[in-house]
């Protein structure tokens, strides 16, 4: 951990994954500390986007423990380890493209924790505090105007900052984000993950795979760096930046 009196969050115990003869995840040991931003970083192929798979559940490991609060999350099912306030994003971006946007917001809460009102069936049937709480949602990133429209009318950028809302939408203690900033400039990425952070300010945690060091610098606490689905090492943005390893097995190739 990075400091002895940080809380972890969320913990990977000697975790494999093998898919076939591939080790996608070899031997993985690390913790996420509580409320804060921790960066995954990696070259392609790292393993990175079969962690948040592992963690989300659409993955079970071939051995180890991944533990959420303690809990063992390896034998729940996905809708289970959602329901205990992790909500993800998808490093392509799954929206449905046949609904509105404040539509996909509101499906998405649905699928949430906390067993909140399940009055989202159909788009006649919803209470007017998801309705107003969607918007306020929609509101915050910057989507309020286009609530009507079909996901399908949004602009890339837009579409990124809907599934941001989408999971935000979700009240997440955890928050998984693959490469959120994929797509973006770099003001564009550092806009919406200062709004992220922002908005998660009051106790969420965050764990983001981002690919732009510049990002990752900007937004993350701490860093988790794997190569071929090992820790090679982890730190503070800074420690990271420096670190010889580093710069030889993942800036060296970019
Ligand atoms: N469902 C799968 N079936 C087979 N191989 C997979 C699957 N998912 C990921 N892999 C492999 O696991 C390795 C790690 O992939 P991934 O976690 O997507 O890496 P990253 O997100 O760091 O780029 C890669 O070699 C990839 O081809
Ligand atoms: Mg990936």
């Amino acid at each position: 951990m990075t400091t002895a009196q940080q809380e972890t969050i969320l913990e990977f115990v000697n975790v494999s994954k093998s898919f076939g003869g591939l080790r996608a995840i070899d031997s993985l040991s690390f913790g996420i500390p509580k409320g804060q931003v921790t960066a995954l970083i990696g070259p392609n192929g790292a393993g990175k986007t079969t962690a948040i798979n592992l963690i989300s559940g659409v993955y079970k490991p071939t051995s180890g423990d991944i533990r959420y609060k303690g809990e063992s999350l390896i034998k729940l099912p996905a809708h289970e380890i959602a329901r205990r306030g992790i909500s993800r994003t998808f490093q392509i971006t799954k929206l449905f493209p046949g609904m509105t946007v404040v539509e996909n917001v509101m499906l998405g809460r649905d699928f949430g924790m906390k067993g909140r009102s399940k009055t989202f069936t159909t788009g006649e049937k919803v209470a007017a505090t998801e309705l107003e709480y969607a918007m306020e949602v929609l509101g915050m990133f910057n989507l309020k105007d286009h609530a009507n429209n079909l996901t399908s009318e949004l602009s890339l950028g837009q579409q990124r900052w809907l599934e941001l809302a989408r999971a935000f939408a979700m009240e997440p203690e955890f928050l998984l984000l693959d490469e959120p900033s994929s797509g973006l400039n770099l003001a564009e990425a550092e806009a919406l993950l200062d709004k992220l952070r922002g908005t998660c300010s009051l106790g969420c945690t965050i764990l983001l795979i981002e690919h732009n060091m510049r990002v990752m610098q900007a937004i993350s606490n701490y860093v988790i760096v794997l190569n071929h689905g090992q820790k090679l090492m982890t730190g503070t943005p800074d420690e990271i930046k420096n670190d010889k390893k580093v710069i030889e097995v993942y800036l060296g190739k970019e």
